[in-house]
């Protein structure tokens, strides 16, 4: 054999040392002797059994030259030094990697590895061996770490703590609760808006201050008579000033973008002090007439007075209290959490913490759940509260607020008789108790609930109002145009029959019309409702037609939506266009407006932040006191909900997972020379490590860490998109709770984070810098969160795991520079798209988790190779940790955009 081919051999046998299945003839370690030279013989007659690399020796070759230990001479001639990592006894060719279980302190020499130590293959000094762990002599790898054992117990240890101390504390706070609820009970009367502003709102200026107080002794003595109240306050009190409300609306229309007129010039009041029932058939328009007078939903065209003065009811959005039909609230928490929370935020600052915890226990008392105060509120799968029960906690929300104006819509859906019926007491005497107006929208009340409201507006099929004036006059004005209640039929059933067209119509000749049009109910009430409605209201547009049967088609005919008839008569293409571009103006006007209001809402909400004003009309709680309750009530929730411990075990097994994967297998690039010397073929190798599992590593850690919090973090704003809106609809300020949420889940981060990586290095020991690599899961963790806040705002609850399994894969195998290093993205790709990667949290991550694993193999001559042939640095440790932070601060930035943006109407 020519010494040159001598040398192919050699340089392959390296190549190989990757892969020992393929055994080749090869010699002892030279220098190795006794048993040890032994030990190493048996690997090396074995090599199949062997770990990857584990003792695969180089032969000393048997050239007649000298070479002196701790070089090699090539046959091509030269004597070279061997380098750190490497062993070259006495008359080599070739240097060999010391051998697993082996360290190599200098090239001459390769020593067993003592116990307590482990040795992986190519090493210049031996690692010690973490605590609890078992390693014998000549050790390799660890296999288990009592360290993480105890850590995770640690944690755990110290939760339960944590969560047995609450739990004594929430006890003590919740009997005390009990108690001073009960003791309560000889003043169940609700403050009356003079009294409660009396609380807070008495100006600093004497001249003010005697004006107040003279409305006020004038407000309490109206209370005596409600009847009266509401109309004294009609037209005088700024509404601003204004201990209660006074709304009327004019003409309210709201016409869709496909051109349907859902509400048609609707015109009523709702008076101070009063209640008003709202009834009408399924689908008429009762919620959209009360949205858009409350101006939550745009309306076409229309006018809403308060107290006489033509204004908006959003901007008093923090003075009405609006009872959705939904239950919407927090359902793992208690009854006294949610009255507290709502008091926290809505109620005036001047309020002090007594104040508040004295008016929930108010309207506890008054809507008669004390007795619940501490229950929890419970869903379909875990039961708390009765439905009964519930409904009134969601008036109760609004009632700490104490409102200038009560809308609800249908308290009283699901309920029996006998409860609608106390609950429609409740609602008399709130109006009476307080003066506020309230509204309720309600489906076929019993008689005696029906008697319970003062006003009554009925709507009819359209959106079109068909009486709304007092309750007691309605029989008489429908008796009046011609409809006879039935004996046997309620009040309530005989109106909602009236929209119907069930009732037949007696007219002036006295021929009874059974099939009369419905379309004339609304012109009647415009016609012939003069006398029933208040001043303001005596004249209406005729838009309605005529009440005359005939007359009244006719009319309706021509005047509603004459453009309509006219595309219509179009034919087919041009039709379509014209139906298009109203369309597209209308939708561009809306997008336009739209996103006008929220440049507007967003800064005005960094201005009131920034100034520390109060969003509203009302001096609320400041920045901090808000992000404080909001952080306290996630908290709550969190200690209340069970699942997240196991959640917690899950990541233990997570980082357990990948764990398992990693083992130290990493067989760092050849000395230059040799590569220098070696084949073409094995020029690759000189570049390369030879055996390098860090990038694939890297891979799985960074993206399950950052996908465990993904998932995690789709829940913190996802779980309570709902809650929300409603909280902010009635003045809950954005940032503030957006924050608070967020630095809610930092402490869940931490833990999370933490047992992930005790999980992980339960079965792996890592030789880089094990705080570091911890920092590095935990901005993962950080960055997944985050991103899994993005992922809730724009995406529909059922497929955001499934979109969040998607990014993260795109993350992981595109754009982190594994399957494509970060150098060959322009040819693969294309110029251009590199900031793809730049974006990708993975792509520093990558770096971040190979700079710190291979920082063990810098005494490695060539090892620099690896990191230039995938553009790393290995310096970047820190400086990436710090990238993937702002990445995940990105995110958070534009998770809040979205909060704020998306869904804007229902923030209303
Ligand atoms: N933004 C909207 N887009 C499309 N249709 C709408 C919109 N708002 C309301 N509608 C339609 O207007 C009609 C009236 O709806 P609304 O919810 O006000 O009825 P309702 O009287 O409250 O009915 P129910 O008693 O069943 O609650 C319905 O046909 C509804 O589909
Ligand atoms: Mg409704």
């Amino acid at each position: 054999k020519s010494p040159r081919s001598e040398e192919g051999m050699a340089a392959l046998r390296l190549l190989l040392l990757a892969a020992p299945a393929l055994a080749y003839e090869i010699t002892p370690c030279p220098g190795i002797t006794g048993s040890e030279a032994s030990d190493a013989q048996s690997s090396i007659d074995n090599p199949i059994d062997q770990e990857p690399g584990d003792c695969l020796c180089v032969p000393s070759t048997q050239y007649n030259i000298s070479c002196p230990a701790g070089f090699f001479c090539p046959s091509s001639g030269g004597q070279f030094k061997c380098t750190a990592g490497f062993y070259c006894p006495v008359n080599v060719s070739q240097p060999a990697f010391c051998c697993a279980g082996y360290y190599c302190p200098d090239a001459s020499q390769m020593i067993r590895c003592p116990e307590g130590s482990f040795c992986p293959i190519g090493v210049e000094k031996a690692v010690s061996c973490p605590f609890g762990s078992e390693c014998p002599e000549g050790t390799t790898d660890v296999s288990s770490n009592a360290g993480a054992v105890i850590g995770i117990i640690v944690i755990f240890l110290v939760l339960w703590i944590c969560v047995c101390c609450q739990k004594r504390v929430k006890r003590f706070h919740g009997e005390r609760r009990y108690g001073t609820v009960q003791e309560f009970s000889h003043d169940p009367k609700l403050l009356s808006r003079a009294e409660f502003d009396a609380q807070f709102t008495l100006p600093e200026d004497s001249e003010t201050k005697k004006v107040d107080v003279k409305r006020k002794s004038l407000e309490e003595k109206q209370m005596d008579d409600p009847v009266a109240e509401g109309k004294v306050q009609e037209g005088k009190a700024d509404p601003k000033k204004a201990l209660t409300f006074d709304i009327l609306y004019k003409d309210i229309t709201l016409t869709l973008s496909n051109g349907r007129t859902i509400m048609k010039g609707a015109s009523g009041r709702f008076r101070a002090g009063r209640t008003c029932a709202i009834m009408g058939p399924s689908g008429a328009g009762k919620t959209t007439l009360v949205t858009l007078v409350m101006g939550k939903a745009k309306r076409t065209d229309g006018t809403v007075y308060i107290n006489g003065k033509q204004d908006e009811m959003y901007h008093y959005r923090d003075e009405i209290g609006f009872v959705p039909q939904e239950d919407i609230m927090q359902r793992n928490l208690t009854v006294w959490d949610i009255l507290k929370f709502s008091a926290d935020y809505r109620l005036p600052k001047e309020f002090s913490q007594k104040a508040r915890q004295e008016e929930c226990y108010r309207v506890l008392k008054f809507l008669e759940i004390e007795h619940i105060v501490n229950s929890v509120i419970g869903d379909e799968k875990t039961r708390g509260i009765s439905g009964g029960q519930r409904k009134r906690v969601n008036i109760g929300m609004e009632l700490v607020a104490k409102p200038k104006f009560l809308v609800l819509d249908e308290p009283t859906s699901g309920l029996d008789s006998v409860t609608s019926l106390t609950l429609a007491s409740l609602l008399q005497t709130i109006a009476r108790e307080t003066g506020i107006s309230v509204a309720a929208i309600i489906h076929s009340p019993s008689p005696d609930t029906f008697d319970k409201f003062d006003d009554f507006t009925l709507l009819g099929v359209g959106g079109t109002v068909l009486y709304s004036g007092e309750r007691e006059r309605a029989l008489e004005y429908f008796e009046s145009v011609g409809f006879t209640k039935p004996k046997k039929m309620t009040p309530a059933d005989f109106y909602l029959e009236v929209s119907m067209g069930r009732v037949p119509r007696k007219l002036d000749d006295g021929r009874i019309d059974v099939d009369f049009d419905i379309e004339i109910l609304p012109a009647l009430w415009v016609t012939y409702g003069r006398d029933y409605r208040s001043d303001e209201l005596k004249d209406l547009p005729d838009i309605h037609g005529s009440p005359d049967k005939e007359s009244s088609r006719k009319e309706t005919e021509i005047k509603s939506d004459d453009t309509e008839k006219m595309i219509a008569k179009k034919s087919g293409f041009s039709s379509w266009m014209q139906k298009t571009n109203r369309k597209m103006k209308t939708n561009a006007s809306n997008e336009w407006h739209s996103i006008e209001n929220y440049v507007i809402d967003c800064a005005s909400e960094f201005w009131n932040w920034i100034s520390c004003k109060s969003d509203g009309n009302r001096k609320k709680a400041n920045f901090f006191q808000i992000f404080f309750i909001c952080g306290r009530r996630t908290y709550f929730q969190m200690y209340r909900e069970g699942s997240w411990v196991w959640g917690l075990f899950l990541h233990v097994a997570l980082g357990l997972f990948v764990g398992v994967l990693i083992t130290n297998q990493f067989v760092g690039p050849l000395p230059v020379q040799t590569c220098e010397d070696g084949p073409l073929q094995a020029l690759r190798s000189c570049v390369l490590p030879l055996q390098d599992i860090y990038m694939t590593l890297g891979v799985f850690s960074c993206w399950i860490s950052s996908f465990a919090g993904m998932i995690e973090g789709i829940y913190t704003f996802g779980a309570e998109q709902v809650v929300f809106w409603r909280h902010t609809a009635r003045g809950l300020p954005t940032i503030p709770y957006f924050l608070a949420k967020v630095a809610s889940d930092v402490p869940k981060m931490l833990i999370n984070s933490a047992l992930f990586f005790a999980g992980m290095t339960l079965v792996y020991f890592p030789l880089g810098d094990r705080a570091d690599l911890y920092g590095l899961i935990l901005v993962n963790y950080w960055v997944g969160y985050t991103f899994g806040y993005f992922v809730s705002m724009i995406f529909e609850p059922r497929l955001r795991s499934l979109w969040c399994v998607i990014f993260a894969m795109a993350y992981a195998f595109i754009f982190s520079g594994f399957t494509t290093t970060l150098p060959n993205i322009e040819d693969q790709y294309g110029k251009g798209l590199e900031w793809l990667w730049d974006m990708s949290y993975m792509r520093w991550g990558l770096e971040a988790f190979y700079v710190n694993q291979m920082a063990f193999y810098e005494f490695l001559e060539n090892i620099n190779s690896a990191f230039s042939t995938r553009n790393y640095n290995p310096d970047n440790f820190a400086k990436n940790c710090w990238i993937i932070f702002g990445l995940g601060l990105f995110w958070l930035f534009i998770t809040f955009l979205c909060l704020k943006g998306c869904n804007r109407t229902k923030q209303k």
